[in-house]
């Protein structure tokens, strides 16, 4: 496969000249006219090289390499400069670009340039820098365990990667769900086809059925163009469709319609269009139970329940409480250039002991946050889950809270021996939200957990509530 370039330059000229240069040296190339297109082309597929103007409306070059460089899009960023944009380039240099060319330059320049990136010869495959690029740039980590029933599943999920079957993943939150539908993703003949994700449960319920399907130019007010949907944007790819159960009903038995007929209606479009894009659908809810609750079409459960993996939280699997620390510790160490040093002895007993509620990701915020703060040779408990504020360990949460965003007023939470661990947690959770004002998102760091965990828990606690006082008006109705 050539690499493939991305080309963002506002004059049309310019652009065709690129794309004949290029084309005409086997690369293959993508043009796009601004910045703020050139992003958007740049999260959907991987490209090799992004070769920018410097100066565009709206989102500038700089701008451009600044969010390339930030979210690890492209591995090579080459800036295109006019007379007077010659100090931008610099900094540009400084930024992580590859290169510049000024304007107006030769084709010499543009393959001096080329072949920096790529110094192998293609002809006969990838290029190195593009292999090792591709897992980087879809953060594809290794999935790291040495537990049977996890190492079964990873077996499972590689086995039927190959085909196209709709796939299930569920677990609890941080528990890899992401990272097993990457996996399926690599391990398919789709993996140089994009993977897109979309978390059903962070759009709107009213624009969910463009965000998936697309619209027609006029299809509502504001639609002033068409527009694809994700699945089309991941033609034959992967589309991960991310709390699932949180998808308005009626939504639900559009989705059951994409999936049996595999084609597409965009909001006001006039003929289905027909997809070639595999589907994988997370959740972190029990989606049997939701069905039972009438709030997940028994249908489509049963359509995308084909495979289903069922990712166990990591207080079940103890063995890999120790594996991660240990991964997460090298990680973190190599990364800010630490010898290596790994949890004590008492630390790995309060691991192995905790209950993980944030599952993996709280563990690794856990350990990069004991990797940073440690000062011996060993990372201690408090090193895990200090708590700069009251300057000793928390005895209960807070484990992965980052110290900054601990701040006066303080609130405290009092806990009584017999207080049930849900009980527990409910008024730490209310705490934490008093003392950010109401901010989940904050609140939600300062736990340790996803905003979605936060949310459903105080879901829960609402539907509690109107439960007891629904209760207690009926009680007040028979006295
Ligand atoms: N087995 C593993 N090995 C290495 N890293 C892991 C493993 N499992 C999870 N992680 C890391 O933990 C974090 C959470 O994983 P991921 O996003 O896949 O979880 P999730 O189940 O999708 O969570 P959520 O329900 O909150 O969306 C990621 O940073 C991921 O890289
Ligand atoms: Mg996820």
């Amino acid at each position: 496969m050539p690499p493939r370039i991305l080309v963002a330059d506002d004059e049309p000229q310019m652009r065709s000249a690129l794309r004949a240069a290029l084309e005409s040296s086997g690369y293959e190339t993508t043009l796009v006219s601004d910045g703020r297109k050139a992003l958007q082309e740049a999260e959907k597929r991987i490209y090799d090289m992004v070769i920018t103007d410097m100066k565009m409306p709206g989102l500038d070059g700089l701008a451009l390499l600044e969010r390339i460089r930030q979210d690890n899009l492209s591995p090579n960023v080459v800036l295109i400069t006019a007379y007077g944009t010659i100090d931008a380039a610099v900094s540009a240099m400084k930024m992580g670009a590859l290169d510049f060319l000024r304007k107006p330059f030769a084709m010499a320049d543009l393959e001096a340039v080329l072949s920096r990136a790529f110094e192998e010869p293609f002809a006969d495959g990838t290029p190195e820098t593009h292999q090792v690029f591709a897992s980087r740039q879809q953060e594809f980590r290794e999935i790291v365990t040495s537990n049977p029933t996890f190492k079964e599943i990873l077996y499972l999920a590689k086995r039927i990667a190959l085909s196209d079957l709709t796939v299930l993943v569920t677990g609890e939150s941080g528990t890899g769900k992401e990272l097993v539908a990457r996996l399926i993703h690599q391990e398919s003949r789709r993996a140089r086809n994009p993977f897109v994700a979309v978390n059903c449960a962070a759009v709107p319920d009213n624009l969910l059925e463009s965000e998936l399907f697309g619209y027609e130019k006029g299809a509502f007010t504001g639609a002033n163009s068409s527009r694809q949907g994700k699945f089309e944007l991941a033609a034959s790819g992967t589309l991960l469709l991310d709390e699932i159960g949180e998808m308005p009903l009626a939504l639900q038995a559009k989705l059951l319609r994409v999936l049996q007929e595999r084609e597409v209606d965009r909001v006001g479009g006039r003929f289905p269009i027909p997809i070639d894009t595999r589907v994988i659908v997370t959740t972190n809810c029990n989606l049997g139970k939701r069905v039972e609750e009438g709030k997940f079409r028994e249908d489509l459960f049963y359509r995308i329940n084909v495979i289903p993996l069922d990712l166990p939280p990591l207080r079940e699997r103890k063995e890999d409480i120790i594996t991660l620390s240990h991964y997460f510790c090298e990680m973190y160490c190599r990364e800010i250039g630490k010898p290596t040093k790994y949890l004590s002895e008492e630390a790995a007993a309060f691991v192995l002991d905790y209950d993980w509620p944030g599952n993996v990701r709280e563990l690794e915020n856990a350990i990069q946050r004991g990797v940073a703060l440690s000062t011996s040779d060993r990372i201690e408990i408090y090193d895990l889950i200090w708590d700069a504020r009251k300057k000793r360990i928390p005895t209960i949460g807070g484990v992965g809270r980052p110290a900054e965003t601990v701040s006066s007023p303080k609130h405290k939470v009092e806990v009584e021996v017999g207080t049930s661990l849900a009980e527990m947690e409910k008024k730490l959770i209310l705490a934490t939200l008093e003392q950010t004002n109401g901010k989940r998102a904050k609140a939600a760091e300062m736990l340790g957990v996803t905003v979605r965990t936060l949310r459903n828990k105080l879901k829960l606690y609402r539907a509690e509530k109107d439960a007891q006082d629904s209760k207690d008006e009926s009680q007040k109705d028979h006295t």
